[in-house]
């Protein structure tokens, strides 16, 4: 059975969750292995939307385990909030969900203190606000972090509690952010009895399941540009999200990776502030916001919509080794009379070959385009890659080349159905 990594190729909103749901049908387990509730996956069944920023995609499958890695950061508002919509749904979590203990909880000091960092930097990351950067830095600084399996300890969880009020208590009282100490210690109680059945031993538990031959999916959060070693810098997120992190974020060692799918859009997005060589003009910057409903799953706040840029996609399948690509939102440009693909930068007259690693440098950068024909049809109804337009498998094989890498899977729309499997053994 192949084990598949999903994960981003972008910016982040690839459909991730929409393609981890459809392969989840033949998976035992699904597992998230970085990021936090910054995430923001869309499943669309029928008439029915699911969006999760923590709980794994495949838990819409009833026979699926979803295990959140010890590499995840939780907020336990928003998970126990994920699990109580899902009951009232009809869908039952249950003991189908297994926690590491390992993993490290956000605060809700954690989110006040990321506007202290805002102001203290002068930089405006344009964040998800969800206190991401904070935790991880605890995480990373050691003296703060607080673990699953500390909360557990709740004498332990109180003391660390303490150090923290008082360690950030500068920052907390100049931005004005109130911390009720004794009204946080009871609802961390309360979470430490609601959490306990969930905590398991996380790596014994996947690598059991690799030993007795289960299939195990991979489901990355954000995507590559947004990694903090390989994405556009200090204009990302504060996990990796490139491939190595779902063995450091899982327990697993990398011969459990079989596959690795990037999911790209047929275009490109990104919310939050950062360089865009492919950004398109205003008129049809909005035109595709429109068709492509692209607000954020997360934050509603409108994604910066651009042609697909083949530079960074090129980068992104060297630094995850991906063996195949989904192409997602694919009748997104059903409409246009043609389409540029970015091929290469050029900086000061001079072509850029590979990604620049220095934003300044990437900031100097122009888009060199491809032209190439639209399709001019609706592909919302196609189901097999043969049906496809002429000019859109034209479009669809000028990525495959340029990349060198296989296309597994397209979408052409929202729905769990809408999706046109290119090659079933990449998948
Ligand atoms: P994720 O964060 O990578 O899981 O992606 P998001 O859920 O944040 O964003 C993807 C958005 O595109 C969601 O609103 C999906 O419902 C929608 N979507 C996914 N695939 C398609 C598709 O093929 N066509 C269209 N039109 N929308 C899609
Ligand atoms: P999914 O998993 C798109 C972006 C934010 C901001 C930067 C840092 O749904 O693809 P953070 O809150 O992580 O410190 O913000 O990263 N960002 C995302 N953009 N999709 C996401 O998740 C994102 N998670 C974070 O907009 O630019
Ligand atoms: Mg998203």
């Amino acid at each position: 059975m192949a084990n598949t990594v999903i994960l981003g190729a972008q910016w982040g909103d690839e459909s991730k969750g929409g393609t981890t749901d459809f392969l989840a049908e033949g998976a035992d387990i699904v597992a998230r292995y970085q990021g936090g509730d910054n995430a923001g996956h869309t499943i669309v069944i029928g008439e029915d939307k699911f969006v999760f920023h923590l709980l794994p995609s495949g838990v819409l499958h009833p026979n699926t385990v979803n295990v959140i890695g010890n590499g995840v950061v939780i907020n336990l508002e928003t998970l126990f909030g994920e699990i109580s919509d899902l009951e009232a749904c009809g869908v039952e979590v249950g003991d189908r969900l297994k926690i590491s203990s390992r993993a490290h909880l956000i605060l809700p000091y954690h989110r006040i203190m990321e506007s202290w960092d805002d102001l203290g930097s002068g930089l405006k990351l344009g964040t998800t606000a969800r206190g991401i950067g904070p935790t991880y830095s605890d995480k990373m600084n050691r003296h703060a972090g607080i673990r699953v399996a500390d909360l557990l300890d709740f004498e332990l969880f109180q003391k660390k509690l303490d150090f923290n009020l008082a360690a950030k208590g500068y920052a907390l009282d100049q931005i004005g952010g109130e911390i009720d100490r004794q009204a946080l210690l009871e609802q961390y109680y309360t979470y430490s009895e609601q959490l306990a059945p969930y905590v398991a031993d996380t790596p014994e538990l996947l690598n059991d399941a690799l030993r007795t031959g289960k299939r195990i999916l991979f489901e990355g959060a954000q995507g590559t540009m947004l990694d903090v070693d390989f994405g556009t810098y200090p204009y990302v997120t504060s996990s990796n999200t490139t491939v190595g992190a779902v063995c450091t974020g899982l327990g697993v060692g990398p011969q459990a990776i079989h596959r690795v799918l990037g999911v790209s859009k047929a275009y490109v997005t990104r919310v939050g502030s950062g360089p865009f060589p492919t950004e398109m003009p205003p008129d049809l910057d909005e035109e595709i916001r429109g068709i492509g409903e692209e607000y954020g799953a997360t934050t509603q706040r409108p994604r910066r919509c651009g042609w697909l840029d083949l530079v960074a996609l090129r980068y992104a399948a060297q630094v995850n080794g991906f063996t195949g690509l989904a192409l997602t939102k694919f009748d997104v440009l059903d409409h246009l009379d043609e389409l540029r693909v970015c091929v290469a930068y050029r900086r000061r007259g001079e072509e850029v070959a590979t990604y620049p690693p220095s934003l300044r440098v990437l900031e100097e950068c122009e888009a060199v385009y491809e032209i190439l024909p639209g399709w001019k049809q609706s592909t919302v109804d196609v189901r097999h890659y043969e049906n496809l337009p002429e000019n859109a498998k034209r479009y669809i094989a000028f990525v495959a080349d340029f990349l060198n890498v296989p296309i597994a899977l397209i979408s052409v729309g929202k729905e769990r159905t809408q999706t046109i499997v290119c090659n079933e053994d990449l998948l």
